[in-house]
């Protein structure tokens, strides 16, 4: 059973050993580079919320005048120090041991940059972190608000057939699958349906729900639903263009399979608190 600490602790201490699957992550990084370089004009002053290892804020520190690179995790801030420390900038950042929860820099910040983030806007903090940053800072230094990377999240659902068939052994489970990647267990019996778009400078919301149609392509056995999360690390009007990071999509299998064919709508709900165990979105999902 899931108790209230577990739920405000949830996916707030990643361990060491992952943060190099993050660094590794050539369309996380590849993504970030580039949005923070756009971003982060010669200058400025940037706070990153949940600073990890502290690359973003390394990416940052190559404009910024100053960085305050926040981590909770006391061993992660102290390997932050360690690594930044072998990086050129180092200067620049400053790495904070606090919770982002409560941390305010000193001075007014430009940007922004908070990656706590995780397919579905699941298990992570991201909202409720920046939904707080967002009241403590505007009572702190009033308006305007620094610009955040990411600017957005869009959201979105898909039919899928899933096969859970593993050597025989059938076993329906929660899955994720690398955006770049074939999927060949994978059959999407439709588009994908656009549930949330939500950007990190207006109101945040406490709970996504959705109630909508999944339109159906193809017949077939419609036995899970694919969640899609997009993040828009930056808008970059003049250039008409966005700088984007997908993430893993999840596989949620469906407690009942619903047979299908082409010009179906499929009606699908849903409800649950950003930052929550996926076990949540699982259980108010209701599809057919
Ligand atoms: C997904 S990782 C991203 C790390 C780093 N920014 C990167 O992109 O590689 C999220 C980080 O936020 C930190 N974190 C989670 N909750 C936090 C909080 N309340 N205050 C400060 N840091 C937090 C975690 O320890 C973790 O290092």
């Amino acid at each position: 059973m899931t108790t209230s600490k577990d739920r405000l602790e949830l996916g707030q201490f990643i361990p060491l050993h992952y943060h190099y699957n993050m660094l590794n992550d050539a369309a996380r990084m590849s993504s970030f580079k580039e949005a923070l370089e756009y971003v982060v004009r010669p200058g400025a002053r940037v706070l990153e919320l949940g600073g990890g290892t502290g690359v973003l804020s390394f990416f940052a520190a190559g404009n910024a005048a100053k960085v305050w690179c926040v981590e909770k995790n006391p061993e992660l801030a102290a390997e932050a120090r360690r690594i930044l420390a072998l990086n050129p900038s180092a200067e620049k950042i400053e790495v904070v041991e606090a919770d982002a929860y409560e941390y305010l820099p000193p001075e007014p910040a430009d940007v922004v940059i908070c990656e706590m983030l995780h397919v579905g806007l699941l298990r992570e903090k991201q909202v409720p972190v920046i939904a707080s940053f967002k009241e403590r800072y505007l009572e702190k230094f009033g308006p305007p608000l620094p610009r955040f990377v990411p600017e957005a999240t869009l959201q979105g659902v898909q039919p899928a057939q899933q096969s859970f068939d593993f050597h025989g052994f059938y076993a329906p489970t929660i899955l994720f699958q690398d955006p770049l990647c074939i999927q060949d267990r994978t059959r999407e019996l439709g588009g994908v349906a656009i549930y949330q778009m939500l950007s990190y400078a207006e109101n945040v919301p406490d709970t996504i729900e959705w109630s909508g149609v999944l339109n159906i392509d193809s017949a077939g056995s419609l036995n899970a639903v694919r969640f899609i999360t997009k993040n828009v690390l930056a808008i970059l009007v003049k250039e008409q263009r966005t700088i984007d990071w997908r993430m893993q999509y999840l596989v949620l299998p469906l407690a009942k399979a619903v047979a299908v064919k082409k010009g179906d709508s499929i009606p699908i709900r849903f409800s649950y608190a950003p930052g929550c165990p996926i076990g949540e979105l699982q259980d108010s999902l209701s599809v057919g």
